[in-house]
């Protein structure tokens, strides 16, 4: 909200300080919406929210013999170390090309530490009102830890907890609290946590409020703060890029073969006119991207975020070359999905079948790694096209698959129907998308909901009969058996026609019915920002993350359906299954929660039994009227599944090698696999096997060495990436590593040591005027590892120290005869502990 309101959309007047920041409720949607002043979808954030809220939380699960991650048992030095590393990963990665998954994986790290230092420190017992602003921006200079936690009165600390690598609690000291806890239940029991609201979780609970809007002040710190925030760090381009706020390119990739002179000619003439008529709308692209490509050559690329220019371009364009039939259309694709922004939409324009089969795999997985749309119109195939009958349905070619794998449109059309083509176009050029439902006719008519939140809506129908199909026509009837009014007509050919319904007039289940009566699939698509985000996730009760790599098929996963849009008391209800076919084949109820943000969400179990499944919601609006709306990209259920073997050490010291392990199991057919393994940091040494041919059922595990080099300094943190890839199954698993400096490594076991310099006891027993006397005890206090907090627990005022020129502290405490003992608490950064008892009763010390 900071950032938009400070970069008002081009030719926009700037909002008014606050008029973003202050939105209640601030959620993704409300300031999409709000920043368009028109219904523009906010789900390419939400993202990018949702993958900074998965980082933070896989601390919990990846994470769970380091206290300093936490900041427990005072590992307060520790903890900013580590929150610098990630935050000097998260900079590093976002200053570079490409993608911001792993700047956003060491964001979202970063921030659970940044975050839990306020639930689990004294900071706001302290009386701090503000963030502390040095925590991981940099070192000790100007900081507070590094001087000011000498203070005795106004010390920093965090709390004890029964925890792997935690040490024992010292006499004194704060517990965490929690009730797994076991030392809040020695002196001084009970704890500090502020995590939660609930007495039972956080002792502190009181303080909870308080703590998280530190919290979140921090964390809007992290991001935006002048001069040390990410912002600044990285600049606009990238934080745009980071936070997906650059909206989508739009971008052709055009053949430019002798025979598409035609094509071209019309795209110079109509398709230019739809994108200026578009360009300034919220519905505009970000940016525009041009690919050519023929045979054998492809690119270069342009992007421009003037249409002028891309016009320009456009009329640039040249035909020539391709003797023969198919060009290099997916590698024309490939350079295309990788110049465009994520969920971009991309047309191809051929009238002719791809050569490079070869590059599918990597176009499917650029495909589903951006979420873009492909939208490939064809006025033409080869003659030796081959049809693709494998699962998970049988495809007339390529570009068919790509369009159904990426929820776009396929189009073939001949050279005389080129008008259609701008019917789909402007369609795709929908700022805020939704898919009401997908289905397959055979006879019998269609019902589907209509409800409130949908603007506008399309019906699609292809016919399913091949060479049979004939011509056929639709009537759709509203609830009250009425013709919707306005319906217009974008694409009517042989096998395929879309409708458009520019407004809702009745809410309620329309039917749709298409005469002759044969085989037909059908989809209603539309405008809406209701819409829903879905995760799989796996994980015990307490803590659930979304999957890592793919599903797996036969595995048992928790779905997570989450209503996008402003929140007018929506709810999902039901979770439909359907299988390639878009037969129904299961409906699960939804159990209602909210999450942290107070969405509502819907949970249900699924287990994957086919190898492709899709999502359909059904719910009900704030009005109370049925919707329906379809994920796009099916659930692809891998036949291969990688996981981490339990216990590892994922942590190295310098020359260190550790060995990580991560079993492989197929559960599909008999395959061939071959590994890769890599990591960030390129710490891999070597790995085997490269590859195994596994039975069905069969599994092995994957052995990889990992060396931190001798001269490493400082901490860093990389995630290394298993893969495996057979003929028909592929999917991967991600593993942090992390690796620690020698410095640190040393673990300080040493407490403190004291030497008692002198003493003057002036009081007699039983005195009635013990006020008028004062006893005292002269010490000195010393550490090897760095500076000493000292405690007392009453009469703090007693106590003066002061540095000695040698090292450490001498001291000096008084006190009035009417106390006979004082119990000094001697730490360090690590929370080792040396205590002082003296009792002028026992005066032989
Ligand atoms: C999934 O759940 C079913 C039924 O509860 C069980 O039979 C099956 O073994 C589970 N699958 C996995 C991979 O755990
Ligand atoms: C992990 O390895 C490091 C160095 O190789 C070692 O110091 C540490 O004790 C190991 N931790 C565990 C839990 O094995
Ligand atoms: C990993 O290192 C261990 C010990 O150094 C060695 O025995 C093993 O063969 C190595 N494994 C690989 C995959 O290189
Ligand atoms: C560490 O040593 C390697 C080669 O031994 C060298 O390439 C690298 O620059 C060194 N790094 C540092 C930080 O000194
Ligand atoms: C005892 O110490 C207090 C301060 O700690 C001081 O104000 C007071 O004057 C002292 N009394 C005597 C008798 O020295």
């Amino acid at each position: 909200a900071f950032f938009l309101e400070k970069h008002p959309r081009h030719g926009k007047a700037h909002s008014s300080p606050g008029s973003l920041e202050k939105l209640d409720p601030l959620t993704a949607s409300s300031l999409i919406k709000a920043y368009y002043g028109a219904d523009v979808s906010a789900s390419r954030l939400d993202k990018v929210l949702d993958a900074l809220i998965a980082a933070n939380n896989q601390v919990e699960a990846e994470i769970q013999t380091d206290p300093a991650h936490y900041f427990y048992c005072e590992e307060i030095a520790k903890g900013q170390s580590h929150l610098q590393a990630y935050r000097k990963t998260l900079l590093d990665e976002a200053r570079k090309e490409g993608s911001m998954d792993g700047a956003r994986v060491s964001a979202g790290k970063a921030l659970h530490i940044l975050q839990k230092f306020y639930s689990n420190s004294n900071w706001v017992e302290m009386g701090r009102g503000v963030p502390y602003e040095h925590l991981g921006m940099g070192g000790c200079e100007g900081g507070f830890l590094c001087k000011d936690n000498l203070l005795v009165t106004d010390m920093l600390t965090s709390g004890y907890r029964s925890w792997k690598a935690c040490g024992k609690k010292p006499p004194g000291k704060c517990s965490h609290g929690t009730p797994d806890d076991i030392t809040s239940r020695s002196a001084p029991t009970g704890g500090i946590n502020k995590e939660t609201w609930d007495p039972v979780m956080s002792p502190h609970h009181d303080l909870h409020l308080q703590a998280a809007r530190l919290a979140i002040q921090a964390t809007r710190d992290f991001f935006v703060a002048p001069g040390y925030g990410f912002l600044d760090k990285v600049g606009e381009t990238a934080f745009r890029s980071f936070f997906n706020l650059a909206t989508y390119s739009l971008t052709f990739v055009v053949d430019t073969t002798g025979s598409m002179s035609e094509e071209i000619a019309w795209v110079k003439d109509h398709c230019l006119e739809l994108l200026h008529k578009y360009a300034g709308s919220p519905d505009a692209p970000h940016n525009y991207v041009l690919v050519p490509f023929s045979d054998p050559d492809f690119g270069p690329v342009f992007v421009t975020e003037n249409v002028k220019e891309f016009q320009v371009a456009i009329e640039a364009l040249t035909v020539s070359g391709g003797d023969d039939c198919p060009e290099m259309a997916l590698s024309g694709l490939e350079l295309a999905l990788r110049a465009s922004e994520p969920r971009s939409k991309i047309f191809t324009f051929t009238d002719a079948s791809a050569k490079d089969i070869d590059k599918m795999d990597v176009v499917k997985m650029l495909v589903e790694s951006k979420g873009s749309q492909v939208n490939p119109l064809l006025t033409g195939v080869c003659h030796e096209d081959r049809a693709i009958r494998e699962a998970p349905r049988p495809f007339t070619n390529v570009f068919e698959e790509l369009a159904w794998l990426s929820g776009g449109f396929y189009v073939l059309t001949t050279k005389a129907k080129l008008p259609e083509l701008l019917g789909v176009m402007e369609l795709a050029l929908n700022a805020a998308p939704v898919t009401v439902i997908r289905g397959r006719l055979r006879g019998d008519p269609m019902y589907f909901s209509v409800d409130d939140a949908l603007s506008e809506f399309t019906v699609s129908i292809r016919s399913l009969e091949g060479a049979r199909a004939e011509a056929f026509s639709l009537t759709l009837q509203q609830p009250s058996g009425t013709a919707p009014p306005d319906l217009t007509t974008v694409i009517a050919s042989v096998d395929r026609q879309v409708v458009k319904v520019p407004r809702v007039a009745e809410t309620g289940m329309w039917k749709l019915t298409v005469v002759p009566s044969g085989y037909y699939e059908v989809e209603v698509g539309g405008k809406s920002l209701l819409d829903i985000n879905i995760q799989l996730l796996e994980g015990t009760q307490d803590l659930m993350l979304p999957i890592q790599g793919r599903p797996v098929q036969g595995g048992n996963y928790t779905v997570s359906v989450r209503l996008q849009g402003e929140d007018l008391g929506a709810r999902p209800q039901r979770l439909v299954i359907l299988d390639s076919t878009l037969t129904p084949v299961d409906a699960i109820p939804l159990v209602q929660r909210r999450n942290a943000q107070s969405h509502v969400l819907g949970l249900a179990r699924l287990s994957l039994h086919h190898p492709v499944t899709i999502l359909l919601v059904e719910g009900q609006t704030g009005t109370g009227v049925s919707f329906s709306r379809l994920h796009p990209t099916p659930v692809t259920a891998a036949a291969v599944l990688l996981a981490a073997l339990e216990g590892q050490n994922t942590t190295l010291h310098p020359g260190d090698t550790t060995t990580l392990q991560v079993q492989v199991s197929n559960s599909g057919p008999e395959d061939t696999f071959s590994f890769s393994v890599r990591d960030e940091l390129g710490l891999l040494q070597s790995f085997e096997p490269s590859s195994v041919t596994l039975a069905s059922g069969e599994s092995l595990v994957l052995y990889a060495n990992f060396t931190a080099p001798k001269n490493f300094s400082g901490f860093a943190s990389s995630i290394a990436t298993f893969s495996a890839r057979g003929g028909s199954a592929q999917n991967y698993i991600k593993v942090p590593l992390i690796a620690v400096p020698e410095a640190a490594q040393t673990e300080d076991v040493i407490p403190p040591t004291h030497k008692l310099l002198g003493v003057n006891f002036p009081c007699v027993k039983e005195d009635p005027d013990c006020t008028r006397h004062n006893w005292t005890v002269r010490f000195s206090v010393t550490d090897d590892q760095g500076p000493v907090t000292i405690q007392v627990v009453e009469n703090p005022r007693g106590l003066t120290c002061r540095l000695a020129t040698s090292g450490g502290q001498i001291c000096v405490y008084r006190s009035t005869c009417c106390s006979q003992v004082v119990q000094l608490l001697f730490s360090d950064r690590t929370g080792n502990a040396d205590t002082l008892v003296v009792d002028y009763r026992n005066p032989d010390l």
